[in-house]
């Protein structure tokens, strides 16, 4: 009895141990002690280690440790995507899923002008992967404008290889009510030079649309060497621009240059177009910064941009908000190798004259198209 009794009890705690879950017990007690132990020596290393970390690093360590409970925070709350309801049939009814939408926090991060904030709804992804441009010119357009697009397709934007280089010309559009969102999709489908992000295409949303094409550029198209946001109204000297660019001593990187608008006073009256309200932008004067008609970069700065765009409030003046970024980034526009080749308003053609400027501002896309047919005439230009 004894024997079976010990035998018994023995199979018993056997068959325990075996069946019952608790058998687990033990090491899992001792793995959650044993967890708990490295935890501790962890944070007291780090505790220890920190004081002699230097004020950047310990500022590393509260972004990381800031960042891990944002997250861990967002898990927790009902996912919603930022898109308005009013865009989201427009969204999703054009929405290229080249890449699986991403969750977002509720309402808008950082500022209205930090373009993350948008999704594209049109990217075309492809057309940096298959070549190594040396110049991206970023056009911003209504998507009601057919026809400047048109214009610049057929003249400045034509050419895929201009001087021995590849330049690509691609047009960044917002939402609009009244285009027809089928005709720019069968555009896109036509000449893939369309870029669209769900943002309102307006006036006062242009520091928008700049920040995205700093966002495109920096996500679509790193390769590129350089990059030139560049009016629709533009006559675009792109020889000319493109033989620059090779000037020994040319930066390779944090360059922007154009027409450099230096000391300019901030626009107070309500009237103006270009009027900003003081509580956007508080003080009297803007940094220097290049006119917007025209501004060529050096491509490693579009993410420095985006980057500093997070802690840049927003206004409507989209080339001196660029001024802020580079202002922002310790950095200043160059003045271009010879400033007279970037002009303003053009008054009067002048074969000889458009044969050695980059750029002027024109009225009409018919302007452009007669202007540039004679510039490309053969012959001699002088
Ligand atoms: C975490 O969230 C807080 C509050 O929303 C914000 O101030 C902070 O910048 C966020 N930190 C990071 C690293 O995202
Ligand atoms: C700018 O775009 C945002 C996002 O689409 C929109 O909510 C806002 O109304 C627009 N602002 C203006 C002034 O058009």
């Amino acid at each position: 009895m004894g024997d079976q009794g010990a035998g018994s009890g023995g199979n018993a705690l056997k068959r325990q141990l075996a069946e019952s879950p608790s058998h687990q017990k033990i090491p899992l007690f001792l793995k959650t002690f044993l967890f708990l132990v490295c935890v501790s020596a962890f944070i007291m290393c780090l505790a220890l280690s920190k004081s002699s970390l230097s004020g950047w690093q310990r500022f590393a360590f509260h972004q990381r440790y800031n960042w891990l409970f944002n997250q861990t925070f967002r898990v927790n709350k009902v996912p919603a995507y930022r898109i308005h309801p009013k865009h989201k049939a427009f969204v999703t009814a054009t929405h290229k899923t080249t890449e699986p939408p991403t969750l977002k926090p509720r309402g808008i991060e950082y500022h209205q002008a930090y373009p993350k904030n948008y999704d594209f709804v049109m990217d075309n992804p492809d057309v940096c992967r298959n070549r190594t441009p040396f110049l991206v010119l970023m056009v911003p357009v209504a998507p009601k404008n057919i026809a400047a697009r048109d214009a610049i397709r057929q003249t400045w934007g034509k050419d895929n290889m201009v001087q021995g280089k590849v330049v690509l010309t691609l047009f960044m559009l917002g939402l609009s009510d009244e285009a027809d969102a089928e005709k720019v999709k069968l555009e896109n489908q036509q000449h893939h030079d369309l870029i669209q992000s769900d943002f309102m295409d307006t006036y006062l949303n242009l520091t928008i649309k700049t920040m995205v094409i700093m966002d495109w550029l920096a996500t679509r198209c790193p390769s590129a060497a350089f990059a030139m946001k560049v009016d629709s109204d533009m006559f675009l000297n792109i020889d000319n621009l493109v033989i620059m660019l090779q000037t020994p001593g040319i930066p390779q990187q944090d360059y922007l240059t154009g027409m450099l608008a230096k000391n300019t006073n901030v626009v107070q009256s309500k009237n103006s177009k270009w009027y900003v309200p003081e509580e956007l932008y508080p003080e009297p004067r803007y940094p220097t910064y290049t006119l917007g008609m025209g501004y060529i970069f050096s491509n490693d700065l579009p993410e420095k941009f985006v980057e500093a765009s997070k802690s840049i409030k927003p206004f409507n003046i989209e080339d001196a908000y660029i001024g802020m970024c580079m202002k922002k980034l310790g950095l200043s526009p160059t003045s271009p190798p010879n400033p007279s080749q970037f002009k303003d308003y053009n008054r009067q053609y002048n074969r000889c004259e458009f044969s050695k400027i980059i750029t002027y501002i024109l009225s009409t896309s018919e302007q452009l198209k007669r202007y540039w047919a004679d510039y490309k005439k053969p012959g001699p230009h002088c």
